[in-house]
């Protein structure tokens, strides 16, 4: 099939269709998804807390992205490519998210970068699709300024909401091709979709975004402990690897692995 490509996602929103997009972050998951029919695939920086260890995003850098951004990319045959961009790599200026998107598109074979943040990074995201550098927008909360904002919490509540349809009627004029919405309130997700063009993308913002995201370990139940309210886990991953590892260390231990069919 045919590469997935920003206008198809634009498209998508003006024929009433939605979409599909999962994080990936290494060459299997990134095979299977495109497999699958993903149609979008993000390199989180939620790889911080989802393969590094770290507890939340903040710690992740750009080299240690980069590596798996190439894996997904060179991976995924049809899907199109996200990278985020991860804290304090394109916050100080225009011309430091123009040089990260850069590495992301140059090195990372990224096709789009993602960046956090409102109205106020308008003229970043400007310079950035001036340069070629297609951009996603994320707003509403922003696990890379969980402490700013306070810890995890739903934003565009009340009169915030008005807040964050300027948020993304700025972003959406400065040339971003998708705004995506975490952690709000399903009415003001509809209100930002309906204010602008662009697709819109949700994770824990109701059901009237264009697109819908989550973590792919939290879909597949690979990752263990309490999940967010948003997530629907449509595997048990975690239950299946660990019964197939204890079954491997089993046979190891009482002599029925290996057997003469893997012996030469
Ligand atoms: O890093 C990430 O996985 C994300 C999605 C949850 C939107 O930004
Ligand atoms: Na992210």
């Amino acid at each position: 099939a045919a590469r997935i490509r920003t206008h198809h996602l634009q498209q998508a929103k003006a024929k009433g269709e939605r979409f599909a997009m999962l994080t990936a972050y290494e060459q299997y998951t990134a095979e299977i998804f495109d497999q699958a029919g993903i149609e979008v695939l993000l390199i989180g920086d939620s790889a911080s807390n989802n393969v590094f260890g770290n507890e939340t995003s903040l710690p992740v850098t750009v080299d240690e992205l980069l590596p798996l951004c190439r894996a997904v990319a060179r991976s995924a045959k049809r899907a199109l490519v996200v990278a985020d961009l991860p804290f304090g790599s394109y916050e100080v200026s225009p011309a430091q998210a123009v040089a990260t998107g850069v590495r992301f598109l140059k090195e990372g074979l990224a096709h789009a970068v993602k960046i956090e943040g409102g109205a106020f990074y308008a003229g970043t995201v400007r310079a950035m699709v001036q340069a070629g550098i297609p951009v996603m927008a994320h707003i509403g909360f922003t696990p890379q300024s969980e402490h700013s904002l306070g810890g995890y919490r739903v934003q565009g509540r009340g009169d915030d909401a008005a807040r964050l349809v300027e948020d993304a009627v700025a972003l959406a004029n400065a040339g971003a091709f998708c705004v995506l919405m975490e952690m709000v309130p399903a009415e003001t997700a509809a209100a930002v979709d309906a204010a602008i063009d662009v697709p819109t993308i949700g994770i824990g913002a109701g059901n009237a975004t264009t697109g819908q995201v989550l973590v792919w370990q939290d879909m597949a139940g690979l990752r263990g402990g309490k999940m967010a309210k948003f997530v629907k886990q449509y595997a048990d991953l975690r239950t299946t690897l660990g019964a197939a590892a204890k079954a491997y260390a089993d046979d190891v231990r009482s002599g029925q692995f290996p057997g003469p069919e893997h012996s030469f």
